[in-house]
């Protein structure tokens, strides 16, 4: 069954600290919140890990970790590296994959990226395989295309077991961080492409959406046929914004 997930990808933010507390904010909002029917998911950066999760389990907050990134390898010498086994001992149950911030600038593959993808599930970690194109490719009509290839090189290895248990957001490059929302029209096209590159039935994929992803177009976006939750980047480091973003996408999902 696909479900309903909203995600903050932190990024580079926030010290052990500010993740204490911006964790607390987020669960102290969302128990006062109505937010039942999705799950709200945080990914800190991975020297946060073990702080987030600390303060989860101790003020027993609704609220599931992800990691922003890990190497496909259990361990060995790769430095600089974290393993999917490492974030795994520290909470995380969810793994940002292929995010277009690590296909842009640490020169991750599609081939890395279906490595992580079944790195993680070996692992029971839901990997969250992001996928979207650049304006430039979009702008000469190859969007569906390079979307297609990047569903079909992350999950095309896999087996139709593996591949219920992975999500998939897409977040076009020219709309993350830039203000720049994808139209409804252009959200719902994608989703179905990646939909219709999936290998097998795709009526119970997660497909998540991201790119400046506000409280102000939740609604809308959540409405758009197809997406069933959101992964947030610069509004999931406010509390009050990200948990209105979850208030507003449970509604739309009920
Ligand atoms: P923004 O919400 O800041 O556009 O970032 C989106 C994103 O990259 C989430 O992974």
């Amino acid at each position: 069954m696909a479900v309903n997930l909203i995600v903050g990808n932190w990024k580079m933010n926030n010290d052990f600290v500010a993740a204490i507390h911006l964790t607390q904010q987020i669960g102290i909002l969302a128990r006062q919140a109505d937010v039942s029917g999705v799950s709200l998911v945080v990914a800190p950066p991975t020297c946060d890990l073990r702080s987030v999760s600390s303060v989860i389990e101790a003020d027993r907050l609704a609220i599931k970790i992800g990691a922003q990134h890990a190497y496909w390898e259990d361990g060995g010498a790769f430095t600089g590296e974290t393993s999917i086994p490492m974030v795994k001992r520290l909470g995380c149950t969810f793994l940002i994959v292929g995010h277009s911030e690590r296909r842009e600038l640490f020169a991750m593959d599609d081939e890395a990226v279906a490595k992580t993808a079944m790195s993680a599930l070996r692992h029971d970690v839901t990997p969250i395989v992001c996928v979207g194109e650049s304006e430039e490719v979009r702008e000469n009509g190859g969007h569906v295309e390079f979307v297609t290839a990047q569903v079909q090189a992350a999950v095309g290895g896999l087996t139709p077991a593996q591949r219920r248990d992975v999500v998939v957001a897409y977040e076009p490059i020219w709309a993350i961080g830039t203000g720049k929302v994808a139209s409804v029209e252009q959200v719902a096209e994608m989703v179905a492409v990646i939909r219709s590159a999936w290998p097998d039935d795709a009526g119970d994929l997660t497909v998540l959406y991201g790119g400046s992803v506000k409280p102000e177009n939740a609604a809308e976006l959540a409405g758009t046929p197809g997406v069933d939750g959101f992964l947030v980047g610069g509004a999931s480091l406010n509390a009050e914004q990200f948990v209105q973003i979850a208030v507003t996408a449970a509604k739309c999902y009920r």
